[in-house]
């Protein structure tokens, strides 16, 4: 989906305390499977709490293209008549993911072992990123793959005529990566095995249990996992409902601490073990954030947290929890910038393939600010500023929806406003996220 050329400004200026209910949209991870899974099974699939973001939007087209119909009722209930695993349809059009690495990775893995052939592209963001994670990896499945140099967008992928079924170690700690796999194995004969040494997000995994697939997880002994697909699989249509999400969750979580005297509940966000590194960070930052209420929704953990403006800080963040908080340095950084102290971050070579670089850009951002930082290799050292954050400046959110949010936040507490020089990102993944704030007390001013 195209952006327009015009760029949308934002200043947030320092705010009265926040408080209320934030209820924040669907996660976009398990969003974009839903529809990919209902795509490959035979029948109709049910999505209540889809995030209707454009990131998301843009597969749920990807999928129509494949063949599915995909449908949305008044009350927001997505429905998608799958096709079948092997059932796809060759695309007509070129298949643009806008923003989207998630979307379009996955849908990489979806199709390559079915044999048509289809045209991916994206935005000048996405264009930059590095495809070549995915496509090696689906070659050995005997899907071709032409790509612009360094493995970039536009790229042709053929899928397989005679897929063969894989055992691939993914050294890169990246659940899309994992995740194209297992969906191109669903497709090839007999086993397929995807090992892993990090921990990353296994929603694929827990999703294609549910649509009925055959899949084994099994430990590996230096650490990692394995996981094991039956091909030539047929899934079952699923009734999925979407938890709330929890790197969302991120942005009105971290102002309820930084803006003083603040309250703030946020109802119903997804808990999963390998997607809430931020909050364990937090706590032992020394943010008082409760949670309440834990239960089970579609498959996985949910609660209700309660976030209240808490003195924080600085800490050393331990490497091996990036793959659980991976989306969230950049709003991190910004409450280490008003801790006191210093924080340390490190082992975040995957930072610099996202949306934008984003060890960069939160490098630059911070100095706009007045904060201390020293960039690294692979993480940043941020000298914490105990509450009180100059402000000032303009930031450049470089094509990265999370990048414009978090300085927003920070311009809530910081001494002088914060102005983003391009909010049009914002809707890619959280096209709530200026109301929503605004409804907690949140100061935003258009800027001119
Ligand atoms: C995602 C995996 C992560 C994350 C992205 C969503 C997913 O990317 O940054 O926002 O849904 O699988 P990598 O797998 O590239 O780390």
């Amino acid at each position: 989906m195209a952006h327009s050329a015009t760029p949308r400004p934002l200043t947030a200026r320092v705010s009265g305390p926040l408080s209320g209910r934030a209820e924040v949209p669907g996660d976009k991870s398990i969003s974009h499977r839903a529809l990919i899974l209902g795509t490959l099974a035979a029948g109709e699939t049910r999505i209540a709490g889809l995030l209707e973001a454009e990131d998301v939007l843009n597969t749920a087209a990807a999928m129509r293209a494949f063949g599915a119909e995909v449908t949305v009722t008044a009350d927001s209930t997505w429905s998608v008549h799958g096709v079948g695993v092997g059932g796809l349809a060759e695309p007509a059009d070129v298949l643009d993911f806008g923003n989207s690495g998630t979307g379009s990775r996955l849908v990489m893995g979806m199709m390559a072992t079915t044999p048509v052939s289809a045209i991916f592209t994206g935005d000048a963001s996405l264009r930059r990123r590095p495809m070549g994670r995915v496509l090696e990896p689906l070659k050995l499945f005997g899907a071709e793959a032409d790509a612009r140099d360094g493995g970039r967008m536009p790229l042709t992928l053929r899928g397989a005529r005679d897929p063969l079924p894989v055992e691939h170690h993914v050294a890169v700690a990246s659940a899309q990566v994992k995740s194209a796999l297992l969906l191109a194995a669903l497709n090839a004969p007999g086993r397929s095995r995807i090992s892993q040494s990090a921990l990353t997000r296994d929603h694929t995994e827990k999703m294609l249990a549910a649509f009925g697939a055959r899949i084994e997880v099994e430990p590996l002994a230096g650490g990692g996992e394995a996981v094991t697909v039956m091909g030539e699989a047929e899934l079952r249509p699923a009734n999925v409902e979407v938890p709330r999400d929890p790197s969302s969750a991120a942005f009105p979580l971290v102002a309820g601490l930084l803006v003083p005297g603040s309250e703030v509940s946020i109802p119903a966000v997804l808990l999963n073990p390998r997607r809430i590194g931020l909050l364990y960070a937090l706590r032992e930052m020394g943010a008082h954030v409760e949670v309440t209420n834990r239960r089970q929704s579609g498959g996985e953990e949910i609660a209700d947290l309660i976030v209240r403006a808490s003195s924080l800080n600085g800490i050393e963040i331990p490497p091996e929890w990036a793959p659980s908080m991976i989306d969230e340095y950049p709003i991190l950084s910004v409450a280490a910038a008003f801790a006191q102290g210093r924080t340390v971050m490190r082992g975040l070579e995957e930072l610099r393939v996202k949306e934008s670089d984003r060890l960069a850009a939160m490098a630059s951002g911070l100095k706009a600010i007045g904060v201390q930082v020293e960039e690294l290799a692979d993480g940043l050292i941020i000298e914490g500023m105990s509450g009180s954050v100059p402000g000032g400046g303009t930031i450049a959110t470089q094509m990265d929806h999370r990048i414009a949010m978090s300085f927003l936040i920070a311009g809530l507490a910081t001494r002088a406003p914060v102005t983003v020089d391009d909010t049009a990102m914002i809707a890619t993944s959280f096209p709530e996220f200026e109301t929503l704030m605004r409804e907690l007390g949140a100061q935003f001013v258009e800027t001119a």
